[in-house]
């Protein structure tokens, strides 16, 4: 038996290519949903659209402090390994529901197969970070999604246990768009998301990327993060926000319409880590709402754009990149995140290495 553990809209959508991989190669497999993400388009939206089966079980376990968050998840994921008996675990980028994965896992020495390792922001007041290096180095084998990311891992001594197979996230990308009728041609848009806990944390924080968003040229289609949406209500700036006339916030949306909205985007405004990587699959330019260490090729290709919201130089410095911004064709979109057949290469690995 082969268990995931996934929580968050982003693990989801990294899970897919990997459960079919698997599944196809005949492998049992369950899965475990720790229930960090809860709203039907946060998450059960992503299990139908991508043929995902249902959770064996939902933990129950969102809301709350991270340490609740975690402890919650940690105790009730216990009882569920101890009942499946794993002979893998498999855990899915960065978050709370990960880093909650690893420690049990680990005490229960079952083998953890970590998706996404390797990208390190430097900064450890960053939530993922911290999740980051705990889950790397408690895992048996580590799948990278880019070089970079390899050789983070072989700085801090886990590179024999490290393969760069690229993005699985791109696989993802890739099963849907393949399938979507191009649209007619539409007016080109901005895409944002917006849900960091840098970027929620504080009214002025959250006041001064409202004040870019006013400042940025062209429609802007948002589907905003139920964090955020709390947060600016809390904050008192919602009605600021829905004043800005060429702002459209909408609900969440699942993830064919996530990639028709990055299809027909000149530019991406985010703080995901996921979307800021999926513009170089989607051919439109990333103007990314924080200065943290990330996908470093795409910043050297001038693809990807750091900003601070708060410093009106860097302000100045990111309107002037979203003004240029135009789409760019499919062959000159930089390549750094593999060829699409991420979770086949991790199949492989696994069976090489005797751990399916
Ligand atoms: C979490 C991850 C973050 C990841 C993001 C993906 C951690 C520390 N953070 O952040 O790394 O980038 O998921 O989206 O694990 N909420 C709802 N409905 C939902 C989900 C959340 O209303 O379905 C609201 C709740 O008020 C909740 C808040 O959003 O308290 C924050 O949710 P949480 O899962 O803690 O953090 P995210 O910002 O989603
Ligand atoms: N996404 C989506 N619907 C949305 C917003 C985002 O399907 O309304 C997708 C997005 O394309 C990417 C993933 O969700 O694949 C990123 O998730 P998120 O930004 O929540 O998390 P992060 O990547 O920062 O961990």
């Amino acid at each position: 038996m082969i268990t995931h553990i996934v929580g968050n809209r982003p693990q989801f959508i990294k899970l897919a290519p990997l459960y079919h991989a698997l599944e196809n190669a005949g492998y049992e497999q369950s899965i475990i949903h720790s229930g960090q993400h809860y709203d039907e388009n946060m998450s059960d939206v992503f299990f139908a659209e991508l043929g995902i089966p249902a959770p064996r079980v939902n933990l129950s376990a969102g809301g709350g402090s991270h340490a609740q968050m975690t402890a919650k998840i940690m105790v009730g994921l216990e009882e569920e390994l101890l009942a499946d008996r794993p002979k893998l675990l498999v855990l899915y980028g960065d978050t709370n529901t990960t880093l909650a994965g690893a420690i049990v896992a680990a005490k229960l020495c079952i083998p953890i197969a970590h998706v996404e390792a390797g990208p390190r922001t430097h900064d450890q007041e960053n939530p993922e970070e911290c999740n980051r290096i705990v889950t790397d180095h408690l895992s048996k084998i580590l799948f990278c999604p880019d070089t970079i990311s390899l050789q983070n891992l072989e700085r801090e001594g886990l590179g024999q246990a490290a393969y760069v197979t690229g993005d699985i996230m791109y696989d993802t990308y890739l099963s849907i768009a393949d399938g979507i009728q191009q649209p007619d041609p539409q007016e080109e848009i901005i895409v944002m998301t917006w849900h960091r806990q840098e970027n929620t944390c504080s009214r002025e924080r959250m006041e001064s990327i409202l004040q870019v968003v006013e400042r940025l040229e062209g429609k802007i289609v948002c589907p905003l993060h139920p964090r955020t949406r709390k947060c600016l209500a809390e904050y008192g700036l919602w009605e600021k926000a829905e004043k800005i006339a060429h702002l459209e916030i909408i609900e969440p949306v699942g993830y064919t319409e996530m990639v028709r909205l990055m299809n027909r985007a000149r530019l991406i405004l985010t703080d995901s880590g996921g979307l800021s990587k999926e513009s170089s699959f989607a051919g439109a330019k990333c103007l990314f709402m924080l200065e943290m260490d990330l996908w470093d090729d795409l910043v050297k290709d001038q693809w990807m754009h750091k900003f601070n919201p708060q410093d009106e130089e860097s302000v100045e410095e990111a309107l002037r990149f979203a003004k240029q911004a135009e789409r760019v064709a499919l062959p000159e979109r930089p390549k750094h995140y593999g060829d699409g057949h991420a979770a086949e290469k991790m199949v492989q690995k696994l069976k090489e290495r005797g751990m399916i």
